[in-house]
């Protein structure tokens, strides 16, 4: 039985899950602090995770029934994310780990949402190849194995929900914009407006930037009243430049690589457009249910039925890494 923490961004989140990849508990307390902030303010989330960490943990134990003599490894997310919150759930790991002598194991917090898709009831194995696209992170993997997580392509400037957020927010939606923005473009026609997807810039990265400004000379060419007349159609042209820029990446890394299997996580992965417009690409396509999708320990628990643990000197020493660290 593993207990895994995560506390790289703005989550407190903690899980226990077997060696089969059944998961007993899966505890997210979501700060729900920053949205007045128009994105997360690390030092805020670093002192929730202090007032949080302890009862999440706890909390994850008594849903699975168990206490921690049922415990035989403790994960917890290494990095990267902010460092400061990062550092909570790390201390808090090390503490149990030391105070009932378990091996720690160190996970990458990447490598758990590649292989959150692993866990029961999906337990879809590799090879395949993996999209994660949240708020932090966009990038395409190829999984051969638990083990072999190469990365193919990520983002030259924001991530994908990123560039979902700031042309929600354009569009005067609240944050974090993407329900906001799938809500509003399902009443609007996806080929009214023409926004760039970059299908003819060859690679496996994305860039979002050139459309996030397109959508902003487009706003002010239209004027404030035709944007007031027009929100759901421009809401619905870009949400389709976000999935096209998505998508066309997807296409190329699955014929790249000759596997014709793929996951997908990160919060973005709850789009209805791009899951419906993922699922035509002829392969075979898992995608896990929301709370495995965006942050969570269940996800770095998956990962750590793959990795070795630390103990003694090393465990004690361990340090996290911050976001472009490793
Ligand atoms: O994985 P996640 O919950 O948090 C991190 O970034 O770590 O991803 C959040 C991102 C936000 O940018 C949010 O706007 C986006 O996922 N998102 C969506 C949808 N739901 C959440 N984007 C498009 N459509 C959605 N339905
Ligand atoms: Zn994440």
């Amino acid at each position: 039985m593993i207990l895994a923490i995560e506390t790289s961004c703005d989550d407190t989140c903690a899980a226990v899950v077997d060696d089969d990849g059944r998961t007993h508990a899966n505890v997210i307390s979501s700060q729900g602090i920053h949205d007045a902030y128009g994105g997360v303010v690390p030092e805020l989330a670093a002192r929730a995770h202090v007032e949080r960490c302890d009862l999440v943990v706890a909390d994850a134990l008594r849903t699975a029934g168990v206490t921690l003599d049922a415990i035989d490894r403790v994960a917890v997310t290494r990095g990267p994310g902010l460092v400061g919150a990062l550092l909570v759930g790390l201390q808090t790991a090390k503490a149990i780990a030391v105070a009932r002598d378990l091996p720690l194991i160190p996970v990458d917090h990447l490598h758990g949402h590649v292989l959150a898709c692993t866990l029961q009831p999906l337990s879809f194995e590799p090879p395949f190849v993996a999209l994660v696209a949240s708020g932090g992170h966009s990038f395409l993997a190829r999984v051969e194995d638990p083990d072999t997580i190469e990365v193919l392509g990520g983002t030259l400037d924001d991530a994908a929900g990123e560039a979902v957020d700031k042309g929600a927010r354009l569009l005067g939606l609240p944050y974090p914009g993407g329900p906001h923005l799938e809500r509003l473009a399902a009443d609007g026609d996806p080929t009214a407006f023409a926004f760039p997807t970059g299908a003819k810039v060859r690679g496996l990265d994305c860039s979002f930037s050139g459309l996030k400004t397109s959508l902003l000379y487009r706003l002010r060419d239209l004027g404030e009243e035709q944007v007031a007349a027009r929100r759901a159609d421009l809401a619905a042209s870009y949400q389709r430049a976000i999935v096209e820029t998505l998508a066309v990446r997807v296409e190329r890394a699955l014929e790249l690589t000759g596997i014709d299997r793929l996951a997908v996580g990160g919060g973005v992965a709850a789009n209805g457009p791009l899951r419906e417009r993922l699922a035509g690409l002829g392969a075979a396509v898992a995608i896990p249910d929301r709370a495995l999708c965006t942050d969570n320990a269940a996800m770095i628990a998956a990962v750590a039925r793959f990795r070795p643990a630390v103990d003694g000197d090393e465990r004690a020493s361990l340090e996290a890494y911050g976001n472009g660290q490793r």
